[in-house]
């Protein structure tokens, strides 16, 4: 191997080390004549140390890495080689994969519009992309690397984050609704009881507080595991029998929320509207307002946002009043935290850690990285039940002192036998803990406390007060912090529970109630909005947009004086009221940029949205390119939003908005160039999001009659429709505009366009991972009985391959995938990453469709596709299955083809983490008697 580092000449540094000059063609080609049966080629420059972005040289990045990278494929195409070697361009923190916060080098954002394009002009060069985890140190980085380098699968824009891997998907954006809005207040509501599909937002009315209530506009929820069995049906004659709740209907989501006060009771003093605030032991936080009694009322802590907020009660209180209240805890003993990645775990090791407390902690093994970042040293799994052996051992048979216990079954004696002499055990679990006199008969030494929060805040009244108040200082010194947590959007919140069920979670899940929580963005006439290239044909449709939207400054900028068409609608937005300023000036020279925003400062209102819309065109295919008509390109997009960045972040901007291309996001080919500089604005967007300011790309198709589309040949422009491509309408598009404005997103691709037809036109194209989810669209299984009545319509020869079919795409939807081809004939499910819960869900999903009942022991006993199908048809659906061998053959071999994903799969499937309710779910049956 050959290692190859930039410099300004071309010179041999040692014998397996070059430097070479990223601007030169030729130097490449000399390159690969020196170095003859290359056969893989990895573009490394791009993982760079985090620095100080402050003086960040733009230009100097964008050489080093389009220009390397042109130049290198160029240099490949030219000297045709035998073995044409693979390509891959690594980043780091590059890409956006969990939160915004990961875009850290935003600069090699290009690399990835690049990229897109190279694969598509030249597939044989299998073109990937690779960004790896931000927050890993360069050397850690290498364990991944290698191990994606080796890896032979068809994912080509992959992204590892905390040692998982992730791939690209574009996914539709799920549809907005006006979640608290006060106009139109929802609330999360089940249509029916046992798929989590049947969750959806229904308008609410909002409760006027009684004397001692509080009305809270509620910003972001934590989920509770409680929620995911209410949803699937498995608490219903519980809730039946004691809360009165006799249907799906009925039910209402979220235990705990934060959020701001919108009303107070007659009787309330210590708040006020407007206050921030947690609130706790709830049955319907997920709503837009909820009216609770002011005893359920904690406040906020300051420092923190509502998400991190959202976090904090139930895991909190549980744990210290578990651990503090209850057990006593002190200096230097020695507690056992089981299931300790979870929530009430997280709270629990850091409640243990202030007290000086020597953590033992279960987890499963997954975890166990995340575990030990947190210095925790004594890490075992909670999968078996041999940490009780291994904490023996590591203390000297002397065991430990307090046990805060989750987990059932065979781990309640394993635990209470590792208590020293007068320990303490605490219990949180429910279901399946053992009573006083069990534990008294084994342990009769021990301190046996099982609570439940709930139950003992009725019984202390006080008990919230005191407990949030001993919190409440720590956490606003900081001493306690927020849990860690992933959020979901209230639009995605069948994902969210889908998320927790599946316990892929460390610490909390959190669903962001509103996206527009705070401030609306909405347009004023006493700011100024710059739009740059506001003179080009969507720079002006913006103008007049806003103009619309009550604008009453605009300030247009470009390098040339309007033409006639823009001098037109300029003077007819004047007559409507507004005042528009044209400055004239390059957006990529800085000083120029500089010395508009002087203008704009000394002559009008607050700036208080930017629009970027400058841009220019210059087509070729890769090999042709110029570096020359890459700068040109690149500069508007690349130079000049990072001049805008840089002269606007000190300003309280409502909006910044790129104007960006799908020649980014999809690629496009023929317009590497375009694509680079548009993938810049991409990642920049994240970017600034990660520094709380706004950012919002705007991957554009192509608009109707206007700009650079109108700009295109007749002849292109039907290219583009073939392509399936139509244009977009301007009134849509500013529709779209306006309700982006208002949104979270930061990148969001808008354009009309017909999936099949698209991507007909790319070899290979039905294999483009990136846009699996629109090639192959699992139907919906929500129709009742359409099976069935399908099944029985059917020729009795094909009603096997149906039903394994049918099966198949039932498992994928439950375990929220949309392939199915994964799903192999004799795989176990249970390896595929099918748990207790997911199985609840799945057996309820298959009854509704096969319009029969079946045991809840289904998956068990019957674990394989294989296994149920015979089962299903033999012994359960009342319907002729007469069974043909030829027929499972043929589902045998389908299997071998997909044999290769499969197995990887199971590698890469989460273990449940809430060892907690996994292992009380073990015994499904059992569950609603024993509640
Ligand atoms: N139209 C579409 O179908 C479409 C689709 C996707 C994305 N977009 C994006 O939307 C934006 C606007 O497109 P459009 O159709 O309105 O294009 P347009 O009519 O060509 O307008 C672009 C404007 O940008 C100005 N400009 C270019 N380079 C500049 C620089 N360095 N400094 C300052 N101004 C500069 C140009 O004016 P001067 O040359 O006088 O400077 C021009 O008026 C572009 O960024 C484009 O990438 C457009």
């Amino acid at each position: 191997s050959i290692r190859v580092s930039p410099g300004d000449t071309y010179e041999k540094l040692a014998q397996q080390h070059y430097q070479i000059n990223p601007t030169s063609r030729e130097q490449f080609q000399k390159l690969l004549e020196e170095n003859p049966g290359i056969t893989q080629i990895v573009y490394l420059w791009g993982v760079q140390e985090l620095k100080s972005k402050d003086n960040l040289e733009i230009q100097t990045v964008q050489e080093q890495s389009c220009a390397t990278v042109l130049h290198l494929v160029q240099a490949i195409i030219n000297s045709k080689p035998e073995t044409i070697p693979k390509l891959w361009l690594v980043t780091r923190g590059t890409q956006r994969v969990i939160s915004d916060s990961e875009v850290i080098n935003p600069e090699y954002g290009s690399l990835w519009g690049l990229g897109r394009v190279i694969a598509q002009e030249h597939p044989e060069l299998g073109c990937k992309r690779l960004d790896c985890d931000p927050n890993l140190e360069q050397t850690q980085i290498l364990d991944s690397l290698v191990a994606e380098l080796l890896s032979e699968d068809v994912e080509d824009q992959i992204a590892i984050r905390q040692g998982s891997r992730y791939v690209a998907r574009l996914v539709q954006k799920p549809q907005q609704k006006p979640i608290t809005s006060a106009d139109q207040p929802v609330q999360l509501k089940l249509s029916e009881y046992g798929v989590i599909d049947n969750l959806n937002w229904q308008p609410m009315q909002r409760k006027t507080p009684l004397a001692n209530e509080v009305e809270i506009e509620v910003a972001a929820v934590g989920l509770n595991f409680r929620d995911v069995l209410n949803a699937l049906g498995l608490l219903k004659d519980y809730y039946a029998e004691h809360f009165n709740i006799t249907s799906a209907e009925q039910l209402t989501f979220g235990f705990e929320c934060a959020g701001k006060i919108s009303a107070v009771g007659e009787q309330v003093s210590q708040w006020q509207v407007g206050d921030e605030v947690i609130g706790l032991l709830l049955h319907d936080g997920l709503s837009s307002f909820i009216t609770t009694s002011v005893e359920y009322v904690v406040a906020k802590p300051k420092q923190m946002s509502f998400n991190e907020a959202a976090t904090l009660p139930l895991t909190f209180l549980t744990a210290q009043y578990g651990l503090q209240h209850l057990a006593k805890i002190q200096p230097g003993e020695r507690v056992l935290i089981h299931a300790a990645a979870g929530g009430v775990g997280q709270a629990a090791v850091q409640i243990a850690q202030l007290a000086g407390a020597e953590i033992f902690a279960t987890a499963s093994p997954s975890k166990w990285e995340f575990l030990q970042s947190l210095g925790i040293k004594h890490i075992m799994n909670s999968r078996t039940v041999a940490f009780a052996e291994e904490i023996m051992k590591r203390t000297a048979g002397e065991g430990v002192d307090v046990v805060l216990n989750s987990l059932n079954g065979e781990y309640i004696p394993q635990s209470l036998a590792v208590l020293t002499p007068k320990g303490r055990f605490v219990e949180i679990g429910k279901i399946g803990i053992w009573e006083k006199e069990q534990v008294k008969e084994k342990r009769p030494d021990v301190s046996y406390f099982p609570f439940d929060l709930q139950e003992a805040v009725q019984q202390q009244p006080g008990l919230i007060g005191q407990l949030s108040e001993e919190l409440t200082q720590q956490w606003n010194q900081g001493k306690l912090k927020a849990l860690p947590h992933k959020i979901f959007p209230s639009t995605e919140i069948t994902a969210a529970f889908r998320y927790l069920q599946q316990a892929k979670h460390i610490g909390k899940v959190v669903v962001e109630m509103s996206q527009t929580f705070g401030e609306p963005k909405s347009i004023t006439a006493e700011a100024s909005y710059l739009i740059t290239g506001g003179l080009g044909a969507l720079g002006l449709e913006v103008a007049q947009w806003m103009v619309t939207q009550g604008a009453r400054n605009i300030v247009l900028t470009g390098r040339r004086a309007p033409k006639e068409t823009a001098q037109k609608i300029i003077e007819e937005l004047e007559t409507a009221g507004a005042t528009v300023s044209v400055f004239l000036g390059d957006v990529s020279q800085r000083e120029e940029l500089a010395n508009i925003f002087q203008q704009m400062q000394a002559l009008l209102p607050p700036l208080k949205g930017v629009i970027h819309s400058a841009g220019v065109l210059d087509d070729g295919l890769v090999q042709n390119m110029s570096w020359s008509q890459f700068t040109k390109v690149m500069a508007p997009k690349v130079q000049g939003t990072w001049y805008l960045h840089q002269l606007t972040k000190d300003f309280p901007l409502d909006f910044f908005v790129c104007f960006s291309s799908i020649a980014s996001m999809l690629g496009s080919p023929g317009q590497s160039n375009y694509a680079a500089g548009n993938g810049f604005m991409d990642a920049l967007a994240h970017y600034r999001r990660s520094m709380g300011l706004p950012g919002l790309s705007i991957n554009w198709g192509v608009w109707a009659s206007a700009g650079m589309a109108a700009s295109l040949a007749v002849q292109n422009q039907q290219r583009m429709e073939s392509m399936g491509l139509s244009a977009i309408e301007p009134e849509r598009g500013m529709q779209a505009l306006g309700s982006l404005l208002s949104e979270s997103q930061s990148q969001v691709g808008v354009f009309p366009v017909n999936w099949s037809q698209f991507i007909r036109q790319f070899p290979g194209g039905q294999k483009i991972p990136f846009l699996s989810d629109f090639i192959s669209q699992v139907p919906s299984l929500t129709q009742k009985s359409a099976f069935r009545e399908e099944l029985e319509a059917a020729m009795v020869s094909d009603r096997h391959k149906l039903l394994t079919t049918h099966l198949r795409l039932a498992i994928a939807k439950t375990l929220g995938w949309k392939d199915t081809q994964k799903i192999g004939m004799r795989q176990p499910l249970f390896d595929l990453g099918l748990d207790s819960l997911t199985a609840v869900e799945l057996k309820n999903r298959l009854e509704s469709s096969l319009g029969t009942s079946l045991s809840s022991t289904l998956l068990f006993d019957y674990p394989t596709v294989e296994a149920l199908v015979e089962y299903l048809a033999n012994d359960v659906m009342p319907i002729d299955f007469s069974s043909h061998l030829d027929q499972t053959e043929k589902a045998l071999d389908e299997e071998d083809v997909v044999a290769d994903g499969s197995s990887q799969l199971s590698d890469i499937t989460e273990l449940s983490e809430i060892e907690l309710e996994a292992s009380v779910l073990q015994e499904i049956e059992a569950l609603e008697k024993l509640i």
